[in-house]
């Protein structure tokens, strides 16, 4: 029999709604006149974006993509591959994407080149954390939340087994010994 997980608050719903306030400014700044269009990557980052983009007050389009990237808990599905494509055209376009968590920075980066295949006008990056301990692939973030320690992390959209996202704080789990 495994142990249960216990739940400890890392970053509080008062934290995230903070740093979504201040990312949303920036991001309000970078984008003057613009058009762009925000990518969330599916399914982590559901719940930031919806509340980063009602801080955000101008036109904007928003799109989803998915990507294979973990499998069950920690474990490595192998290589990343895009499972929900986008509908909209990115070539011409100011494109900001809109990440949960960038860890090992693979599934990220895999992103970034293939949306920079589609020949965008900008292409940045948002990431509510970061876990750079564990990063493999250089990536830069542009507009970041948060830097978090190397554990696993919950709540606000991230998922362990496709539970937690509910949790309104980003908690971390550790087994009861
Ligand atoms: P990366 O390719 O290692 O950077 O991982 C990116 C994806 O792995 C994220 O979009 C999350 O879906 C997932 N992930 C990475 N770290 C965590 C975590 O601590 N909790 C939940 N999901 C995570």
């Amino acid at each position: 029999m495994g142990s249960q997980p216990e739940l400890h608050i890392l970053l509080s719903h008062e934290q995230i709604e903070a740093a979504v306030k201040k990312l949303a400014a920036e991001i309000r700044q970078g984008y003057q006149g613009k058009y762009p269009l925000l990518i969330g990557v599916l399914k982590g980052s559901f719940v930031f974006m919806a509340d980063l983009i009602r801080h955000l007050d101008f036109p904007l389009e928003v799109e989803f993509i998915r990507l294979s990237s973990y499998g069950r808990g920690r474990e490595r599905s192998g290589k990343i591959k895009v499972v929900q494509g986008l509908r909209s055209k990115v070539r011409g376009r100011d494109v900001l994407i809109i990440e949960d968590i960038v860890d090992t920075g693979l599934t990220t980066g895999f992103l970034l080149d293939y949306l920079r295949q589609k020949k965008p006008a900008s292409l940045r990056l948002c990431a509510l954390t970061d876990k750079p301990s564990r990063r493999q692939t250089a990536v830069i973030i542009d507009y970041l939340g948060f830097t978090v320690p190397d554990k696993f992390l919950v709540g606000y959209g991230l998922d362990l087994d496709e539970k937690f996202r509910n949790l309104p704080d980003i908690c971390f789990l550790e087994e009861e010994s």
